[in-house]
């Protein structure tokens, strides 16, 4: 028995929903367990690929449990959307689903003021949201007048809720955004109907979990975005609202941190980010190119294009720190099958100093300019390998020199998209290590 925690070591997107997906053969239960519909998780089997915002990417696993805990902020209709576009694609959700009742809900609102807080936002200061309702949700939550699941379910509760959020929003609306309200009446007609739609799932996660550990599964919590884009450990302000690094698993889902196992960081053999904010070692040039272009780095939730750059041990070492990684998963290897030469960035130069550690302040971070130490590219296709012998030589040299570098060994290497397309060092869950 092992319960696992799947965090991003950069800024998201690394490739969680793929590792998820695989590791969910081993798993009996797969939580969700903060962030909302600004993840967006893809996974590809075959021919097939399943892009999933809300649901844990073990859904594709007959059998096996999903979660979505306390400490996700749910947007109903996506959900909704998600579960109908699962079910027409063949894949019942009989029983397999749970949605916290403490689990708080986007509101039409929380979009209107995400989009109005962005839309006031000058040049530099933008965020480039998602779009979602994230923020505002979990300012809600904190300011503590938000609607939970518990209260989406029971329409005399959700009435009263509704009424007084409205009458708030409205007031806000109107005179900080000079923008319209919203209908009380509207909103719990809409929100009503999709309550009593989820009300079947909505159930005591935390309870289900704890018993689930009793009986010995193995529990595998799923993170979304990334350790730089945590709201405490990121690079405020350009980050999201919750907590992205491991100890939102304990917190977002209602499990304690003596019964976490092992955290395993899934790491990109290079960078990327979306939306805005500082990233010292972003490429705007052609090699920049060739990785968006090669990586397909557009945002799966937005559409956006990723802004692409070299890998930064910096920022790696640091996630080793703040999440306590116990094993890595670097993916998207075959990305850099046309490099000549690659580069690391393992320290940055900040007004003549040097600097190895991240620095805490958010205009020192902005200044820092990349110092690269250059390694030869292999110039040869990974793409689909298995077994790290049939890697190229220098492929197998930029593996274990990241793994150096960063002081955590790798427990698998993707080198595709597909489940399929993946080197096991080691099993995560059994904890048995090869040494690469
Ligand atoms: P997540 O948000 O961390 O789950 O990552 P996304 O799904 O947003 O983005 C990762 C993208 O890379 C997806 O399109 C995956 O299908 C793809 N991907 C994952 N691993 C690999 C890999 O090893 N190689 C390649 N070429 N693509 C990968
Ligand atoms: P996954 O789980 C990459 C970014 C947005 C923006 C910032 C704040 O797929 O890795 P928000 O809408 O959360 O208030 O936006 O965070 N962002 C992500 N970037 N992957 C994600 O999720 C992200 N979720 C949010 O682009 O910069
Ligand atoms: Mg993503």
């Amino acid at each position: 028995m092992a319960n696992i925690v799947i965090i991003g070591s950069q800024w998201g997107d690394e490739g969680k929903g793929k590792i998820v997906d695989l590791l969910t053969a081993e798993a009996d239960v797969v939580v969700r367990y903060q962030g909302g519909a600004n993840a967006g998780h893809t996974v590809v089997i075959g021919s097939h690929q399943y892009i999933l915002h809300l649901m844990p990417s073990g859904i594709l696993h007959p059998g096996k449990k999903c979660v979505i805990g306390n400490g996700v902020v749910i947007d109903p209709a996506t959900l909704l959307e998600e579960m109908d576009g699962l079910e027409s694609r063949g894949i019942g959700l009989g029983d397999s689903l749970m949605i916290s009742k403490n689990a708080h809900v986007i509101m039409p609102w929380h979009k209107a003021l995400d989009g109005a807080a962005e839309a006031r936002r000058s040049g530099g200061s933008k965020i480039g949201t998602t779009g979602r309702g994230i923020g505002p949700c979990y300012a809600e939550k904190m300011e503590r007048s938000g609607i939970r699941i518990s209260d989406l379910v029971n329409p005399e509760l959700l009435r009263a809720k509704v009424d007084q959020n409205v009458a708030e929003v409205n007031f806000l609306l109107a005179r900080i955004y000079e923008m319209d309200g919203f209908d009380a009446n509207q909103v719990f007609e809409e929100y009503a109907a999709y309550g009593k739609r989820l009300a079947p799932f909505a159930g005591d996660a935390s309870l289900y979990l704890h018993t689930a550990k009793q009986a010995g599964k193995n529990i595998l919590f799923e993170g979304a975005q990334g350790t730089m884009l945590d709201i405490d450990h990121g690079t405020y302000p350009f980050v999201t609202s919750s907590s992205s690094t491991a100890g939102g698993a304990c917190t977002g889902a209602g499990f304690g941190p003596t019964h976490i196992d092992g955290v395993l960081g899934i790491v990109k053999a290079y960078t990327t980010r979306v939306g805005a904010g500082p990233f010292p070692t972003e490429l705007l040039d052609k090699t920049g190119d060739l990785l968006q272009s090669r990586g397909r780095e557009v945002g799966a939730t937005t559409g956006r294009r990723r802004r692409c750059g070299w890998f930064d041990a910096v920022v790696v070492r640091y996630a080793a720190r703040v999440n306590g990684l116990t094993g890595l998963c670097l993916t998207k290897l075959d990305v850099l099958d046309e490099c000549e030469k690659i580069m690391i960035c393992n320290a940055y130069k900040y007004k003549g100093e040097i600097l190895r550690e991240m620095p805490n302040e958010p205009h020192v971070f902005a200044a820092c300019e990349p110092i690269y130490e250059v390694v030869p590219g292999w110039m040869a296709q990974t793409l689909g390998k298995t077994s790290m012998h049939d890697l190229p030589q220098a492929a197998q040299d930029y593996v274990k020199r990241l793994q150096d570098d960063i002081g955590v060994p790798f427990a698998m290497v993707s080198t595709g998209p597909d489940r399929d397309e993946t080197i096991i060092n080691f099993n995560p869950f059994s904890w048995q290590r090869e040494v690469i």
